[in-house]
């Protein structure tokens, strides 16, 4: 196939030369279970009810079973030709012989949640009906096992709800009085939780009523089967939290204000997010319902022979886990370090490396290696307390604990000590500091101010020199810039200002594309538009086109599984479909770190830790772009709340954004050097990101060595012309287009509109 075949004519070929097409295929459906299976999180399991004995009876309540949530909603939606609900899921297990279930019970969930749907009811928000008495007393008599669903939905551009009774983060009186029911009439209960983020689980953790918990996430287009796959133990629990669940909304340090103005969210938990909130500010531990990097399995494992090796900056870590218990299973083991307070203060543990192991047999030991720099472990110090604005490691003891959740770890021999009053680790400059940031946390607790000002953000924006190389004598086309018979300054020397806007503007849509294109199409001089649609949990392609995708699991349950290879294959599966459907851009991974449990949309991001978000990020975009398919990542970024997601500032000091918020673009970009970026629609500090020099040119290309090309989020309301000044190449979907007159009024110069259009062409080369 000769180079851009696909994103300029968009032919009708399938993926393989053999004919064999990838789009919702076999393979990548069975892909999408496997990857369901392994992040999955056991919260709960008393007395061994879990797996369910085979050949065993068993009851589904909840019209969650139905009304089963596969990923959230908006642009991360996916459209494929089925979704496995978890009463489907175990009809399939009933055919094997696992179990039997009472039809007549689902039966009647079946039937309201179609009249539901039927009245304009979205997925996910359909209401928990009453469970009529003889349904209850025919079950009872069927057996003493129930299983029961709760089902959440989420999606762009709203935020979830954190009120008693709301039935988002907490049960919905309907639900709490048919949790309560099943619980009161059967010896074992089982809760699977299909929910997209956080969520209470309070109602369950010391209530001796409710056996064993699954938190299933939304996994896709098999969810209902790879629940019933666990559940009867054709596939084992191996997931583990990558967020902390706490007893009430309230205990979560951002809950404060998060709703205080849709103008602005103060972060005065600076970096105490997650766990590094509960486990180190006093008292906040015992709000802890179920730890980060805690999940259950069948089995038991044991970790032992932590041994050290330092050479240099890099530690080696190496453990041997032996499966203890009767079953198979798989362990993930976290190593976290706890820096000492010093001026600035620390949380008291941070993830540093971590690893799963394979599926070990009853009595199977492995032999698990991490390595970490030790230059990781450093603080930034933005406010000059011991080095100004830079990252150093402060003099002690860096003490290492290596478990199975942040809670579960033994304190190891190994430590790293600093002699000297600190290490300078990297000296950076002062960058997006805040202006309105009153005061932030610390790690006792109380607060300290910040400095404010009401002075606007200015810009040193250094003068681009001119594209000194001459035009061909003869018109170039983009291709002879690709073969190597033209260079790109060259080439990019014959097109005008006008002609170099336009490359940098959004495009219609073409094909089955529904998010539009990149890259001008001028035909004159060769120069295709590429398409680009959404992700992350797939290929999003309107259902009017007839395409059926495979829906993957949900974000957060992908980073529950700790398996970066895991993510890697899913990004490699689903840019499969993207090249097949040739679309040359792929809108995925979004990585936002889960600040709060109301964000909307928590389910397209990893983690509360930018260490696992960063790492699984990463790990998407080496799958995605090992198909030349450019990857995006998104949103840059603090895009942590929907409501007013266009126009609220968040309000963060320096050392929580280069510790927390964008630590894992930093840790993505350094590792696999995603094509593209996306900046996010929100303002940080006062100004938009995608006009921030500060943060697109000065952090993300000069400190990280970002070499690929950045485009705002779609509609979003900042200027053309300011975004190519601080570095946001292209302007997306299409937009009203002020850049050339801002060019005629010496607003802008050509050297930077032609910089931004050199870096979509750049990526132009690397699409085949
Ligand atoms: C979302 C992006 C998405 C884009 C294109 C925006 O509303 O924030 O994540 O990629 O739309 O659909």
């Amino acid at each position: 196939m000769v180079k851009w075949c696909r994103v300029k004519y968009h032919p009708n070929l399938p993926y393989y030369n053999d004919g064999r097409r990838v789009t919702e295929c076999d393979e990548h459906i069975q892909l999408s279970r496997e990857a369901a299976c392994e992040g999955m999180v056991l919260l709960k399991n008393e007395n061994k009810v879990l797996p369910i004995v085979n050949g065993k009876n068993i009851v589904l309540f909840g019209k969650g079973q139905i009304d089963y949530v596969k990923g959230g909603g908006g642009s991360g939606e996916v459209n494929g030709s089925y979704i496995r609900n978890v009463y489907e899921g175990f009809k399939i297990k009933e055919k094997e012989g696992k179990v039997n279930i009472l039809h007549q019970l689902s039966a009647f969930y079946e039937d309201v949640v179609k009249k539901q749907f039927a009245d304009g009811v979205e997925i996910g928000k359909t209401t928990e009906p009453e469970i009529p008495e003889y349904l209850l007393n025919v079950a009872k008599k069927y057996t003493d096992t129930a299983v029961i669903t709760i089902d959440r939905f989420s999606g762009e551009g709203y935020d979830r709800k954190g009120e008693e009774y709301d039935g988002d983060f907490y049960l919905s009186r309907e639900e709490e009085k048919m949790v309560k029911t099943v619980s009161a009439n059967f010896g074992n209960v089982i809760v699977v939780l299909d929910v997209g983020g956080m969520v209470d689980t309070s109602w369950f953790k010391d209530n001796d009523k409710i056996s064993s918990v699954l938190l299933a996430w939304q996994a896709g287009i098999e969810g209902g089967l790879a629940i019933a796959d666990i559940l009867c133990g054709d596939a084992v629990p191996s997931g583990k939290l990558v967020d902390t669940f706490a007893d009430s909304f309230d205990a979560y340090p951002s809950s404060a204000n998060f709703n205080e103005s849709e103008d602005y969210v103060d972060y005065n938990d600076d970096i105490y997010v997650g766990y590094r909130y509960f486990e180190t500010i006093p008292d906040a531990k015992d709000r802890v319902c179920y730890p980060f990097g805690f999940g259950l399995s069948y089995t038991t494992f044991d970790i032992s022979n932590i041994t050290f090796t330092q050479n240099g900056d890099d530690v080696t870590v190496k453990a041997t886990v032996t499966n203890t218990g009767d079953y198979k299973g798989k362990e993930v083991v976290q190593v976290y370090y706890s820096a000492p307070q010093g001026k600035l203060g620390k949380p008291a543990r941070e993830l540093i490396a971590f690893k799963k192991t394979d599926l070990l047999m009853p009595g199977e030991s492995q032999i698990v290696e991490m390595s970490f720099d030790v230059k990781a472990m450093a603080s930034y110090d933005d406010l000059g307390k011991v080095c100004k604005s830079a990252y150093i490691l402060e003099q002690g003891t860096y003490k290492l604990y290596v478990g199975n959740s942040v809670r579960n770890t033994i304190e190891v021999a190994y430590t790293y000590d600093v002699e000297e009053q600190y290490r300078l680790v990297q000296q950076l400059k002062q960058r997006c500091a805040p202006r309105k940031l009153a005061k932030r946390m610390l790690s006792d607790g109380s607060y300290e101010s910040l400095p404010t000002t009401d002075e606007p953000v200015e810009y040193n924006y250094p003068t681009l020199p001119e594209n000194t190389a001459k035009a061909p004598q003869e018109k170039a086309m983009l291709m002879d810039v690709a073969s190597g018979k033209v260079l790109m300054d060259e080439f990019l020397a014959q097109l005008t200002v006008s002609e170099l806007v336009h490359i940098i503007t959004g495009q219609p849509n073409r094909g089955v594309a529904n998010t539009y294109g990149m890259g001008g199409d001028i035909e004159e001089y060769g120069i295709p538009t590429v398409m680009t649609a959404d992700g992350p949990a797939g290929l999003r392609i309107d259902r009017h086109c007839s395409i059926n995708t495979t829906a993957f699991p949900c974000a957060t349950l992908l980073a529950c599984s700790w398996d970066p290879d895991l993510i890697y294959r899913v990004g490699e599966a689903g840019a499969k479909e993207v090249k097949e459907n040739n679309i040359g851009v792929w809108l995925t991974p979004a990585m936002n770190i889960h600040r709060s449990p109301l964000c909307g949309r928590n389910f397209e991001y990893y983690s509360e830790d930018p260490l696992i978000a960063g790492v699984m990020a990463a790990a998407k975009i080496n799958g995605i772009q090992s198909q030349h398919i450019a990857a995006s990542l998104k949103h840059f970024a603090c895009n942590n709340k929907e409501t007013n997601r266009h126009e609220s500032d968040s309000r963060v000091s320096e050392r929580a954004l280069r510790e927390i918020y964008i630590k894992g673009f930093e840790i993505a970009v350094k590792t696999s050097q995603p094509w593209t970026i996306m900046s996010s629609y929100n303002c940080m500090n006062g100004r938009h990101t995608s006009e921030n020099y500060e943060l697109l040119t000065e952090i993300l290309r000069e400190e990280w060595g970002f070499r690929g090309l950045v485009t705002t989020d779609w509609w979003n309301t900042a200027g053309q012309t300011l975004e190519i000044r601080a570095g946001n190449d292209v302007k997306m979907p299409i937009t009203r287009n002020d850049t050339p007159k801002d060019y005629e009024d010496g607003k802008i110069t050509r050297a930077e509109i032609e910089l931004s259009a050199k870096r979509l062409l750049e990526m132009y080369m690397k699409i085949d």
